[in-house]
């Protein structure tokens, strides 16, 4: 079986989130230009969308990376925050950006933003590709939004099921996951 033949069905095409990604760097474009916009991305799941979405910004910008798992593999979170790599960067003074693939629980993005807080930066804001809010378990929102999706475990454009899948272009659900 092919790896297309595994998906049940497609929830976002290709296009749709490619036209969505340059919508959402139109607006950041415009928020951030006077500001010392630095984006931060988690690994691994949001590297696509940092990728295209970078390219629809169109003011300087830096960007750098970190690593934090809460999952072990399979679809359920486990709770526990792991944090696995830090930036390089001083972000004291910067305007920081997190790019996130999926807003869920939301324990993820709020350890994260803790964090980055105590760091002294300028602002910091949350842009995350896919928004599932009836999960949310954390009073928590994202600055900029993709799309809202229902609850549903997705793969693809960066979501993994077992550290597979993350390379499809589009967002679907599998055949065989429970
Ligand atoms: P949260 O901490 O529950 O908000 O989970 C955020 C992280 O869980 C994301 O960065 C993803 O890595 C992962 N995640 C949540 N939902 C899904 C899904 O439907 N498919 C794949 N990964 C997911
Ligand atoms: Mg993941």
């Amino acid at each position: 079986m092919t790896m297309h033949e595994e998906i049940q069905k497609i929830l976002l095409t290709e296009a749709q989130i490619q036209e969505r990604v340059k919508e959402l760097g139109k607006q950041i474009t415009e928020d951030y230009k006077d500001k010392n916009l630095l984006m931060i991305s988690v690994l691994k799941g949001a590297v696509l969308f940092m990728s295209d979405l970078m390219r629809a910004i169109d003011c300087h910008m830096k960007i750098d990376f970190m690593c934090v798992s809460t999952f072990n593999g399979g679809t359920k979170s486990s709770g526990v925050v792991k944090f696995l790599k830090d930036l390089d960067m001083d972000i004291s003074g910067y305007d920081i950006l997190i790019v996130e693939d999926i807003l869920d629980s939301g324990l993820t993005l709020s350890y994260v933003r803790d964090m980055l807080y105590q760091r002294k930066p300028n602002s910091i804001k949350i842009a995350t590709l896919l928004d599932k809010t009836v999960r949310r378990q954390i009073d928590i929102k994202a600055d900029y939004v993709g799309f809202d999706i229902p609850d549903e475990f997705i793969v693809g454009y960066g979501l993994d099921y077992d550290e597979k899948y993350r390379n499809l272009p589009y967002i679907g659900v599998l055949k065989n996951v429970k």
